[in-house]
């Protein structure tokens, strides 16, 4: 039993449009104030207001606004949909926002295309490299020039059967939402799950960035246009240079695919005067300095503003399981101290909150930081946070075997060196922290673990 994909956990509190008939329990929802919602989209002021001034973000706007109306008027099935993946961060957003100024410049026939962001628009500012990034290439600051899940005119199930097609950037499989719509091209950097085989192009590389096969496909296309070349504003060079310095390193690691790349965008940038490596070191320098200043979000922002998650289809006679893992670059110390008591349990009831909020089953929080070891030296250390709780999905006993399943996995992966954490004695029932020290024991790493054992099912 494979999970069928990879869903819509990571659409929070602001997915009102979406309807989950699957769910045994509603999302809450929180809507944003009636003003500032697409509801009132036909208004002109939605549209008026929080003007970016750059050209990409008037481009974008104007692809916002004819999308938003033509699926109100039925016409979805002109659209297609680039979307990167659900933890949306600053690859995922420039290699969707890159694909779909390509493609609506391209042909005449994809010019009714648009990128999906898939976090909700007020949780695009805990990226803070995101807004920063956005900023410089001069979009708007309240990102009323994005599409966002929560801005999505109907449901995305609905949506997803009538779309013209869907492009994935940064991203393997689809979302189960989105399920029955056609995927035209993946473009991706994680391991191939063998989705959509007859997708074209369909190219898993590598690359330190998701963003450079996406811009190197945009140029090779770009340059052998016979038809001479499409308008390419220095924003969007611009915006792609920073996702490539920022996953790179500043060129640092990653593949030749990343820095010739790179060299070829740097040509039609601002900054075309100046030395490949001096250039990328700077908005690398610039991305990750933005990217530490988490000084003053709490552990719900940190849960969820990179939050991935979905449903995991397990053996039959056994429920479905929604599992969710946040990555979060702060220790569980720190995170706890930020809790109003300072107290473990004080982060775990946080944690409770959001994830009945979400609707996940199980947690798992993803921390990683650096900490001075024995000889004083700077090591990055890692940590898992597991949760199972009963709900009325999973029983008292289905609880007890998943914590078991899990546990025994990370505990028994020959990739991981899992120790318990220094405090595990302020852990109750169905919680467990674990130490390791496996540099790319990341996500990336530990969610095809987690998902293999939830979906096998077996003690
Ligand atoms: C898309 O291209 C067609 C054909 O060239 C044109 O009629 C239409 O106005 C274009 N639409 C957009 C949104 O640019
Ligand atoms: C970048 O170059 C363009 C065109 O050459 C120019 O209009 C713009 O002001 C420049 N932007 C910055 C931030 O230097
Ligand atoms: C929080 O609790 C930990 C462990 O109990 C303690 O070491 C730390 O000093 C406390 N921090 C604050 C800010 O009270």
């Amino acid at each position: 039993m494979r999970l069928a994909s990879y869903a819509l956990l990571a659409l929070s509190a602001a997915t009102a449009a979406l309807s989950l008939p699957s769910r045994q329990h509603q999302f809450p929802l929180v809507l944003p104030s009636p003003a500032n919602t697409i509801e009132n989209s036909r208004d002109e002021a939605y549209w008026a207001s929080e003007e970016g001034v750059g050209h990409f973000s008037q481009w974008s706007k104007a692809q916002k606004r004819n999308f938003v109306d033509d699926v109100r008027d039925g016409k979805a099935s002109e659209w297609i949909l680039v979307m990167g993946n659900e933890g949306g961060d600053l690859d995922s957003m420039t290699a969707a926002l890159t694909w779909s100024y390509h493609l609506s410049h391209q042909h005449a026939d994809t010019n009714k295309t648009i990128a999906l962001l898939q976090t909700p628009r007020d949780a695009l500012d805990l990226r803070p490299e995101n807004k920063l990034a956005l900023r410089n290439v001069l979009m708007s600051p309240g990102h009323r020039d994005l599409l966002t899940i929560d801005e999505l005119p109907l449901p995305a199930e609905e949506i997803a059967e009538q779309l013209k097609s869907i492009v994935l950037v940064d991203h393997p499989a689809p979302l189960s939402v989105w399920q029955k719509a056609k995927i035209r091209s993946i473009f991706d950097h994680h391991r191939d799950r063998g989705a959509a085989p007859d997708a074209k192009p369909r190219l898993f590389e590598g690359t330190a960035s998701c963003t450079t096969i996406v811009a190197r496909t945009m140029l090779d296309e770009l340059e052998r246009r016979k038809e001479g070349e499409y308008h390419m504003p220095h924003e969007v060079v611009e915006l792609i240079l920073d996702a490539i310095a920022l996953d790179s390193d500043g060129l640092s690691k990653g593949t030749p695919a990343d820095k010739f790349t790179a060299a070829r965008l740097l040509k039609r940038s601002n900054w075309s005067k100046q030395k490949l490596y001096d250039v990328m070191d700077r908005l690398d320098s610039e991305m990750k300095k933005a990217k530490k200043d988490l000084e003053e979000l709490g552990v719900r922002d940190l849960l969820r503003r990179d939050w991935k998650g979905d449903l995991v289809e397990t053996p039959e006679g056994r429920p479905n399981v929604h599992l969710g893992l946040a990555s979060i670059p702060i220790s569980l110390e720190d995170q706890i101290e930020r809790t109003l008591h300072n107290t473990t349990q004080a982060w775990f009831v946080t944690e409770e909150k959001w994830s009945e909020e979400i609707g996940a089953d199980i947690t798992l929080a993803l921390n990683s930081f650096k900490e001075r070891d024995s000889h004083n030296k700077k090591i990055k250390t890692r940590e898992i946070v597991l949760v199972v709780r009963p709900n009325d999905k999973l029983t008292e006993k289905d609880s007890d075997e998943l914590f078991q399943i899990i546990s025994n996995a990370v505990e028994q992966s020959p990739f991981l060196d899992a120790q318990p954490w220094k405090r595990a004695k302020e852990l109750t029932a169905r919680q467990m922290v674990w130490t390791h020290h496996i540099a790319s024991g990341g996500r990336k790493l530990i969610r095809p673990i987690v998902e293999d054992a939830v979906a096998a099912w077996r003690l």
